[in-house]
């Protein structure tokens, strides 16, 4: 399964990067807002980083404002991944792009019929928020498995990006139904890497080693 970052924090993404597990990253704009400054050089500096697939959304509502935002978006760097918001301008707008040879993610899905209508228009990644369902006491995760099995029963090209990300157990969940991607935040990346014996058994390692060895650290 790809692992993406759900961030556009710099120093977050540089510490994350030389771990040699990320394969992506996704931004919208509230993320991209938080780090204010030149957006077009943020994601320009991200995708110089990270070398993989780097979402960007646009923020126009109609389709040809979506269309030239994307299009512009694309200029930024071979990796710009243009967002598109679950509406019915963002479907046309992502149609279009994508028959420009534009890679299209369709974000703020929350619905299996959503998630086949964009798979129907060409879009590279769907992007259903599995948290913010949780949040409104509808399982996110139901969610994943309707469209993971939808896309495979009609072979559909699509990626599943699993977003909304809140703890490690929504990827392992994701990863146990087949998802393709998950974008979690730096904090969720990090958990990841946690297991309380993992530290226990290292520590008593070293201690035995250096008893035997006469050596203290
Ligand atoms: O980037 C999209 C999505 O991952 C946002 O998630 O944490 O704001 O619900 P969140």
């Amino acid at each position: 399964m790809k692992l993406f970052i759900d961030s556009g924090n710099l120093k977050e993404i540089e510490i994350l990067v030389p771990l040699g597990i990320i394969d992506g990253i996704t931004t919208n704009p509230s993320l991209l807002a938080k780090e204010g400054g030149d957006y077009r050089a943020l994601l320009k500096r991200i995708c110089q980083l990270v070398k993989g697939p780097t979402s960007a959304e646009v923020v126009a509502t109609d389709v040809a404002g979506m269309l030239r935002e994307g299009r512009d978006l694309r200029g930024i760097d071979e990796h710009i991944v243009v967002k598109v918001p679950f509406t019915k301008a963002g479907v046309e707008a992502c149609k279009t792009l994508a028959s420009e040879g534009t890679r299209v993610n369709v974000t703020l899905c929350f619905s299996a019929t959503q998630a086949l209508i964009a798979a129907k228009v060409g879009a590279t990644y769907i992007s259903p928020f599995v948290g913010r369902l949780d949040d409104i006491a509808t399982s996110g995760m139901d969610l994943i498995q309707d469209i993971v099995d939808i896309y495979e029963n009609y072979q559909f090209k699509t990626e599943v990006l699993v977003a909304s990300v809140r703890h490690p157990i929504h990827v392992v969940q994701a990863a146990r139904m087949g998802a393709d991607i998950c974008t979690c935040p730096a904090a969720v990346i990090e958990a990841m890497f946690k297991h309380p014996l993992t530290d226990i058994g290292l520590e008593k390692f070293l201690k035995d080693w250096e008893k035997a060895q006469g050596v203290a650290r």
